[in-house]
């Protein structure tokens, strides 16, 4: 059986406070695994300990107690960021650099080839939707074209799996409808990807299993669809209804010992109205 992309096996983060004799548990007994090639998407409120779960996996903070391994190897080796591309929270590129030299910088970081390394900033400029961009400054790209630059720069070097903090933090509808396909194409060429949001529409969409973190403590984890399911409950959406129809159909569900607890026009989510209006010619 091949490694899992990631394991955490009872992982543990205290910070200490300073001048006080006291320390704040950022993860308690966090386990949990992403195989390779899925999308798992960590959720939690502000403070609960995402980016400290992140940041452990790529080795950038070392757990107080717990083990954790990367594609079977030590998330404390360099061995275990060979394959491993990195989108902080908030990241920041220099201003003066333009959206190509940034890429080529990144990319002779991880020791590419000259040739090899501008085909592939010509590829992922392509990729992400900035090739229009490449001779500018990022100092003047939006907080979209950013994460989308970003997020050319952790896959500069073709790794197996990403780890995305917040990828669409900031970015308007439309801009994160690219995120979301930039990162379903990334999974279609075999990477796994771990990502850490508060949109949760966005999350219920592309991810397989999802971890929801509350306190440090890790209170959900599982399939999207399986955590989703209403236990006991069928959904049926009719149209072009009547109000007799749906009365029959209450009392034909009453008969069967069931009962209607909601008939209601069906609500579109903001999303597709906001896209709807904002598209519109
Ligand atoms: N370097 C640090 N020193 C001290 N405390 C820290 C440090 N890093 C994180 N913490 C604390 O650990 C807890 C978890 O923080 P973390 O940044 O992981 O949360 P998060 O879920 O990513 O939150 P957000 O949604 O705001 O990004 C918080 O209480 C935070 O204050
Ligand atoms: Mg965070």
């Amino acid at each position: 059986m091949t490694d899992p992309a990631v394991a955490l096996e009872k992982i543990t983060k205290t910070f200490p406070v300073p001048f006080q004799r006291r320390v704040i548990v950022a993860l308690r007994d966090v386990s949990l695994r992403v195989s390779t090639g899925e999308i798992y998407g960590l959720l939690g409120p502000n403070g609960s300990g995402k980016s400290t779960t992140l940041k452990i996996i790529l080795g950038l903070v070392s757990p107080t107690r717990g083990q954790v391994q990367i594609f079977g190897h030590d998330a404390a080796s360099a061995q275990s960021r060979a394959n491993v591309g990195f989108l902080p929270e908030s990241p920041y590129f220099p201003k003066y650099l333009t959206a190509a030299e940034m890429l080529s910088f990144y990319g002779k970081l991880c020791g590419m080839r000259r040739r090899e390394l501008a085909k592939r900033v010509d590829e992922l400029l392509e990729l992400v939707g900035l090739t229009a961009a490449r001779d500018r400054r990022l100092g003047t790209f939006s907080k979209g074209m950013l994460q989308r630059i970003g997020l050319a720069q952790a896959v500069i070097n073709e790794p197996e799996m990403v780890v995305l903090d917040e990828p669409t933090a900031g970015v308007d509808p439309a801009g994160t409808r690219v995120i979301r396909d930039l990162i379903l194409e990334l999974k279609r060429r075999g990477v796994t990807i771990l990502l850490s949001s508060h949109l949760l529409g966005q999350v219920q969409e592309i991810c397989d299993r999802i971890g929801i973190l509350a306190n440090g403590a890790l209170v959900r984890d599982g399939r999207v669809d399986e955590l989703l399911i209403a236990p006991d409950q069928t959904e049926l959406v009719l149209e072009h209804a009547s109000p007799q129809l749906v009365d029959r159909i209450s009392k034909a569900a009453a008969e069967g010992g069931a009962s209607v607890i909601r008939a209601a026009p069906r609500h579109r989510s903001l999303e597709q109205v906001f896209l709807e209006a904002t598209t519109e010619k």
